[in-house]
């Protein structure tokens, strides 16, 4: 495999770390192209639970991890990460940073929490890390980058060139506290002292490393429907989370990308506002939750938990290329005796499509057709019971897609591999 995407099929929180974890195991680099530390992939390896915000999931098989230009870095968050994974006996020194990362600074996080508060009822539920700010200063030219902290004058400079419009902001807008110039700098000098090492030429890195015939993974963030251009706007995160981006993000061509891997629950889940048409009414979406112990690695929120949505996941596969699917968490199903897939959506109208809706109106008040399948009692182990077998199928048939891989539990081996 050698150029390999793994990319979100559904709103985030599929198990793509699992997955990437499982892959690196036969992969040379993993590079995180997207996002930043709203991610949460948890991995968990012979009883020990590792959870990701910042840095690729390669790094628990100790191989090089490369977080491209299109990532947006924390780096007390970052730094944070390597010294808590170097205590647990990992190798930071594998990690490679993006000069043209965007740094998120604390005012971004400031704005992201105030403009949420300000929101109210209208929010969009973010990770309050700083995200969708660190993008937009990013996109208006006015953001500061990882290469600037290669320059401590250049990097002062730039803190006080922001600060004195964002203290306006803060102050003025979110009557929220403003910052010290002072205490920023001398924080971000720290920070950039011990940030200097990481920075490369990660472009070029994963070029050649391709070149040379090396198995490079790309991992995705958030999700297809978490998408800025894709997704369900404006309850979205403020990257290009699709598989096109791996190759963007990282700065390789399009054509190097060999695989598309999607990585969907066998159910869906969606943290943070926004439609959910095949959202559990009832108990049952309480069992699924403790089931799945479906609560945020990174907030800590209760996952909003439905059925599987068959339209949503075609448009996965559409718009990601998806190749083969890695249906994960089937193993937390095995508690239903029957269990409702949406194939389709009843629109307004009264029509009804396969196709996810184009407009926001139309999506949200769709109304999930559902096709009940038989659920299974067995636990799931090394090969699937036949009522499992059932639901893989038939979510390969719908998709015209196959299956390759099955999770069956949170640790590293509760896999199947069905090709
Ligand atoms: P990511 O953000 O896509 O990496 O996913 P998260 O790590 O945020 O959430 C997935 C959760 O499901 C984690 O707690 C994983 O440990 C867990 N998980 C992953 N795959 C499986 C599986 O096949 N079965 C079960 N029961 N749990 C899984
Ligand atoms: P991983 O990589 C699930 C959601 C937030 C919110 C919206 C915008 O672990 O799958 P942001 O902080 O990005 O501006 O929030 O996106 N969100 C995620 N949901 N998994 C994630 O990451 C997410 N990252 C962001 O809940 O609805
Ligand atoms: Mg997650």
């Amino acid at each position: 495999m050698p150029a390999t995407v793994i990319v979100g099929a559904q709103w985030g929180d599929e198990g793509k770390g699992k997955i990437v974890d499982l892959l690196a195991q036969d992969s040379d680099v993993v590079c995180r192209y997207q996002g930043g530390p709203n991610a949460g992939h948890t991995i968990i390896v012979d009883g020990e639970t590792f959870k990701l915000r910042q840095v690729p999931s390669g790094i628990i098989s100790g191989k090089t991890c490369v977080i491209g230009a299109g990532c947006v870095v924390d780096p007390e968050v970052l730094l944070s990460e390597l010294d808590e994974l170097e205590k647990r006996g990992l190798d930071p020194s594998v990690v490679v940073v993006s000069g043209n990362a965007h740094l998120i600074m604390p005012w971004h996080v400031a704005i992201d929490q105030a403009s949420e508060r300000r929101l109210g009822k209208l929010q969009i539920g973010t990770t309050r890390r700083g995200i969708g700010p660190a993008y937009a200063d990013k996109a208006a030219r006015i953001g500061i980058r990882v290469q600037d902290v290669l320059d401590p004058k250049i990097l002062r400079q730039k803190i006080e060139v922001a600060l004195a419009e964002k203290n306006v902001w803060l102050e003025r807008v979110y009557e929220a506290e403003p910052f010290e110039l002072e205490d920023v700098a001398s924080r971000y000098e720290g920070y950039a002292r011990r940030l200097r090492p990481y920075v490369g030429d990660t472009s070029l890195f994963v070029d050649r490393a391709l070149r040379e015939g090396r198995d490079v993974l790309f991992e995705g963030a958030q999700a297809v429907l978490l998408d800025l251009d894709h997704g369900t706007y404006p309850f979205v995160t403020s990257s290009s989370t699709t598989a096109a981006n791996a190759a963007a993000g990282i700065g390789i061509g399009p054509n190097r990308i060999d695989y598309v891997i999607g990585v969907a629950k066998a159910y869906v889940t969606r943290v943070g506002a926004g439609p959910f048409p095949t959202e559990i009414q009832g108990a049952a979406q309480e069992r699924v939750r403790e089931l799945g112990a479906e609560y945020g690695t990174v907030t800590g929120r209760e996952r909003r938990c439905g059925w599987l949505d068959l339209v949503a996941l075609r448009y996965a596969v559409r718009v990601n290329g998806i190749t083969s699917l890695a249906l994960t968490k089937l193993d937390v199903l095995s508690a239903f005796p029957e269990l409702p897939v949406c194939v389709r959506y009843r629109l307004r109208d009264g029509s009804e499509t396969e196709d996810f809706p184009a407009h926001q109106s139309d999506f949200h008040s769709a109304e999930p057709v559902y096709e009940t399948l038989p659920g299974w009692t067995e636990p799931l182990d090394d090969r699937l019971p036949e009522g499992a077998r059932g639901y893989v199928e038939f979510v390969e048939r719908a998709l015209d897609v196959e299956v390759s891989l099955v999770g069956t539990g949170a640790e590293r081996e509760r896999v199947v591999a069905l090709r």
